[in-house]
């Protein structure tokens, strides 16, 4: 995903830099154990150059998978740590210009202050005939990347797949499941789930998403997860305040 993706690899890097400077604060370095990709490492058998062959669902009725959706699990290539709690996506379809726009919000599980952060990733159909389908509008990320959605039942849950090739680096794959309510059965998930490893993912990288007590988040100042990076310094020592107090 574009800005999901974007947000969760220059963030913690920018972050990283920032606390480079400020590594003289005892606290320092247990902000960096919650938050960096050092904490834990684990080798990946899950990454590969090209992306994988998907059939999209059959019969594919779009405009009832549109609306809210909580992500209960969620995998990304890129990512080795569960980071997030209270992911949820809202897709709209528009007649309009027939792109497909997905709403997502989510906070870093550990942020004391739990401040929502925001963004969106617009799609194309490129093939009616298929409207499982979809295609990145925006053209800032190089080389392909489409969407599947793999199946849905509409009104309980859904599973849909991201995948983008890129020059001289592993695909990035990332694969989200999705529910009307705030949980999901055990044996939908596992049902779900068991759909994945086809296409190369270790599922032992997908990770539940919290999604207790979201419903009262911190508003971001702004919208753009851009203004969160611009402000970043602030806010880091902010959480290290409030990580110390007593
Ligand atoms: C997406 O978010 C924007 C800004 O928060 C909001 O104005 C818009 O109505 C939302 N669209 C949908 C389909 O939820
Ligand atoms: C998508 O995000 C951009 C920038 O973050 C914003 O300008 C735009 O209004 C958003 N669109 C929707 C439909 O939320
Ligand atoms: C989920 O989040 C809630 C609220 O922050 C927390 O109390 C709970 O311990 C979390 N559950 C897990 C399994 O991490």
């Amino acid at each position: 995903m574009l800005l999901w993706h974007w947000v969760a690899q220059v963030l913690p890097l920018l972050l990283l830099q920032l606390l480079l400077d400020l590594t003289e604060l005892p606290s320092a370095a247990a902000w960096l154990k919650f938050n960096s990709y050092t904490a834990l490492s684990k080798k990946r058998t899950d990454l590969r150059k090209k992306c994988p062959k998907v059939r999209a669902i059959r019969n594919f009725d779009l405009e009832l998978m549109m609306g809210n959706w909580h992500v209960v699990q969620y995998y990304a290539s890129t990512e080795e740590l569960p980071e997030y709690a209270c992911m949820r996506s809202n897709f709209a379809f528009s007649s309009e210009d027939q792109h497909i726009t997905m709403n997502f919000s989510y906070i870093y599980a550990e942020d004391p202050l739990r401040e929502k952060l925001q963004g969106n990733i617009t799609w194309l159909i490129p093939d009616f005939g298929t409207p499982g389908h979809w295609m990145h509008t925006e053209d800032i990320y190089e080389g392909i990347y489409n969407t599947y959605v793999l199946d849905t039942d509409y009104q309980n849950w859904g599973l849909i797949m991201h995948c983008a090739e890129k020059k001289k680096h592993p695909r990035y794959l990332s694969a989200l499941l999705l529910s009307r309510q705030p949980t999901l059965g055990d044996n939908v998930i596992t049902f779900l789930r068991e759909k994945l490893p086809r296409y190369d993912i270790d599922l032992s990288f997908m990770f539940a998403i919290n999604q207790t007590s979201c419903e009262h988040l911190m508003e971001s100042s702004k919208d753009d997860p851009l203004a969160y990076i611009v402000n970043g310094q602030q806010r880091v020592a902010d959480n290290i305040k409030l990580i110390n107090k007593p």
